[in-house]
């Protein structure tokens, strides 16, 4: 018998130290009004000392699987979406396993930047629906503070640090109706991390011209994102055999207000159909979906039986989107 696979639990975790537009006036030429307008961010929140993507990425691993009905047991595979992992040896992943003690669950790595968690979400209903893995722990987690170079105000002001996570399991109502991924690598330099690789190893001509932080190009990724996040949305409204009018809410990659005010425009959703934490949070790459997800969940705007849409964009160039109907 076919079986469909669902979110049946969710979760998240921001790390408490907020640090708003007008911190970072203090330090940058940049001023609360031009951040608001141009993007939409009133503040982010960034990680303590001690704390790596791997912390956040469990603390939320283990709220999901406390508001779900399985314990961490049943886990049998745990996906990690991130650009910005502990190390690059091991899989942040495994480090999540050891720490949630997961100990029945394979666990990797997945890289395919803010739209790692639609990636991840679309393994994993393949793997719940052939029947080969029944527990499947996603989270996407990202420490982006250690990436963004303080000297360059157009990024530095865009992202935040953060983890969202869902189960993705066999649901009996609703499910994953529909997923979409793709990957344009002509538009791979529009937004990297040059070095620490294979190409540019880390040393001191790596750390002098500060490779090691993101490098975009942002009108060339706002056009992009422009175009995909209408397009992929409705793809995936139609691949679900469904009509925009079926769609209950929309919750979209937070990137900027511009970006997602258009989508929600072309696709003719109200403002209170489409959920926006952005302002609190900024850009938290592959976490800002599940994130939003959890909170969306929480605030009891979207419940058993809704329609959603998820969408996203992201460095590679790639793209994400889903009609999820929510099971829990
Ligand atoms: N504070 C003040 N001024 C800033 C600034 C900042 N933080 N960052 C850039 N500026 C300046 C620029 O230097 C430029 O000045 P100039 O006209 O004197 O040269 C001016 O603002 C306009 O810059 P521009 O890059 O055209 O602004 P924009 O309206 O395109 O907004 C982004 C820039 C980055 C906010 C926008 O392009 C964007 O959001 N792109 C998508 C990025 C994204 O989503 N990335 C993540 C993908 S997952």
């Amino acid at each position: 018998m076919d079986i469909k696979a669902g979110i049946i639990g969710v979760g998240s975790y921001v790390p408490k130290n907020v640090i708003t537009n007008s911190d970072l006036e203090k330090i940058m030429d940049t001023s609360d009004e031009w951040i608001k307008t141009r993007t939409g961010i009133s503040e982010r929140r960034i990680v303590s000392e001690l704390e790596a993507t791997s912390d956040m990425a469990s603390k939320a691993a283990l709220n999901a699987i406390s508001n779900s009905k399985i314990n961490v047991n049943d886990i049998d595979m745990i996906i990690v979406a991130t650009v910005t992992p502990d190390s690059p040896l091991p899989s942040t992943a495994c480090i999540v396993q050891e720490k949630i003690g997961a100990t029945n669950a394979i666990a990797f790595d997945l890289a395919a930047a803010c739209s790692g968690f639609l990636y991840a979400m679309n393994i994993a209903k393949r793997f719940v629906e052939s029947k080969m893995y029944n527990n499947i722990l996603l989270i996407g987690a990202e420490t982006l503070s250690s990436v963004v170079n303080y000297d360059d105000r157009s990024t530095a002001v865009l992202f935040g640090d953060g983890a969202g996570a869902a189960i993705i399991s066999k649901v009996e109502e609703g499910g994953i109706l529909s997923i979409i991924n793709g990957a344009d690598g002509t538009g791979k330099d529009y937004l990297k991390i040059p070095a620490g690789g294979s190409r540019i190893k880390a040393g001191e001509y790596s750390i002098k011209n500060k490779l090691h932080s993101i490098k975009m190009s942002g009108n060339d990724v706002f056009k992009f994102a422009v175009r995909k996040m209408s397009e992929e949305s409705v793809k995936a409204i139609e691949k679900a055999k469904l009509s925009l009018e079926d769609i209950d809410f929309l919750i979209p990659h937070q990137a900027n207000i511009r970006i997602i005010e258009s989508s929600a425009k072309r696709l003719g959703l109200k403002k209170d159909k489409v959920y926006v934490n952005l302002t609190r949070y900024g850009n938290m790459s592959s976490a800002s979906i599940p994130v939003a997800m959890d909170e969306a969940f929480r605030e009891g705007k979207i419940k058993k039986g809704d329609k959603i849409v998820l969408v996203g964009f992201g460095g590679g160039l790639t793209w994400g989107s889903s009609v999820v109907q929510w099971s829990i």
